[in-house]
């Protein structure tokens, strides 16, 4: 593409040759990826600052910011390079604005635009949420519609539709805390590490998850969910009975959890007349919650749609697949557009 900066009502022509540059540094990540046509991966690269974050039991908004400042450029130039293609072939870059730290959202929305502005492509802003929803379909890409995806970070859970691309609606959330959220303050009050869902998966293999019957708050009851009294919960039953397994605890907090998104998750699927039900998020990497799911489906007749591990946390493949049908639907975004620490996903 060649001329001014492109805008907003630049007609773009966007199809399966559309090569797409995502570009992720939300919180902890720094990502970046090539992704053709919307679900083709021609490289994905995923620089973690678990360790830099590891001794002070979370992120550290500062320290992420200097780290993306440091692993952007030699991450997107991994990406370019494991693609094996010219950058001139690029066209348009595709960067997560929101939600998420206001630092780290900066580096990389300041990255993408001059890239843009360098290489005379069109920039697209894109909604890490959004992004999310879309994990699965990389990896499946002849995903039937509707479905309903339930998405579960360390910031957000959410149920919602996806009757087509690009359009969706909210259908429950958590009143409280997100569901990672929840392993992870669970993972840090048992002294698990952080991050906390994966340490907190490994030490239920060795427990047993029917030990502790902990509470399922609203679980028989809508499609928003609440997990803050079931951390209180795990806190007070472990103050209690000091003597108890950690490993009995962090397997019974965790199908806790499960079942109440399985049974939320399935009950959306039911009440919209959804044909399937998709993963996303960092939660749906864990190995209860797929195979719950994947019964729950084959229980009601739904397909299952669960997004490799490496597509459910955070990385910039999903990013550009989002961008790529933005760019269809939208059309470039203005340059203007700046980052937003608490954007919300557009609910129709
Ligand atoms: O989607 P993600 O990578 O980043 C956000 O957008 O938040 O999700 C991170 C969250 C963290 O809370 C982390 O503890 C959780 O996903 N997580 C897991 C697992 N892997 C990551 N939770 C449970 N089991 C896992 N295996
Ligand atoms: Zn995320």
């Amino acid at each position: 593409m060649s001329g001014d900066v492109p805008t907003g009502d630049d007609a773009v022509a966007v199809d399966s040759d559309t090569l797409i540059l995502g570009i992720e540094t939300s919180c902890d990540e720094t990502a970046a990826a090539l992704v053709m046509g919307g679900f083709d991966v021609v490289s994905s690269v995923v620089s973690s600052q678990i360790e830099l974050h590891a001794t002070f039991g979370g992120v550290v908004p500062e320290i992420a910011s200097r780290a993306h400042l440091e692993l952007l450029n030699p991450v997107i130039a991994r990406a370019i390079v494991e693609a094996g293609v010219d950058e001139r072939r690029i066209d348009a870059v595709a960067c997560t604005v929101g939600p998420g730290l206001i630092g780290a959202l900066l580096v990389g929305v300041s990255a993408a635009k001059a890239l843009a502005l360098a290489w005379d492509v069109p920039f697209v802003a894109v909604n890490h949420l959004e992004a999310h929803l879309y994990a699965a379909l990389l990896d499946d890409p002849s995903m039937e519609l509707p479905v309903v995806v339930l998405l579960v970070s360390g910031g957000h859970t959410l149920l919602v539709e996806m009757r087509e691309f690009g359009h969706y609606r909210l259908l429950g959330q958590t009143i409280d805390d997100a569901a990672g959220e929840a392993f992870d303050k669970v993972a840090r009050f048992l002294g698990l590490g952080y991050p906390g869902g994966p340490a907190v998966e490994r030490a239920a293999m060795d427990g047993d998850p029917a030990a502790i019957a902990f509470p399922r708050a609203m679980r028989n009851d809508g499609l928003d969910v609440s997990f803050s009294g079931l951390k209180t919960a795990v806190m007070n039953h472990v103050r209690a009975n000091p003597d108890v397994d950690t490993a009995d605890v962090a397997a019974s907090f965790q199908a806790a959890v499960v079942d109440v998104l399985v049974v939320k998750a399935c009950r959306a699927a039911a009440e919209v007349g959804a044909v399937g039900l998709a993963l996303g998020g960092g939660v749906a990497a864990n190995s209860t919650l797929r195979e719950a799911v994947l019964d729950a489906c084959t229980a009601d007749g739904l397909r299952g749609y669960l997004p490799s591990r490496s597509m459910c946390t955070d990385n910039a493949a999903m990013i550009a697949a989002a961008g790529w049908h933005r760019l269809r639907l939208d059309g470039p975004s203005a340059l203007d557009v700046g980052a937003t620490p608490n954007l919300r996903l557009a609910s129709e």
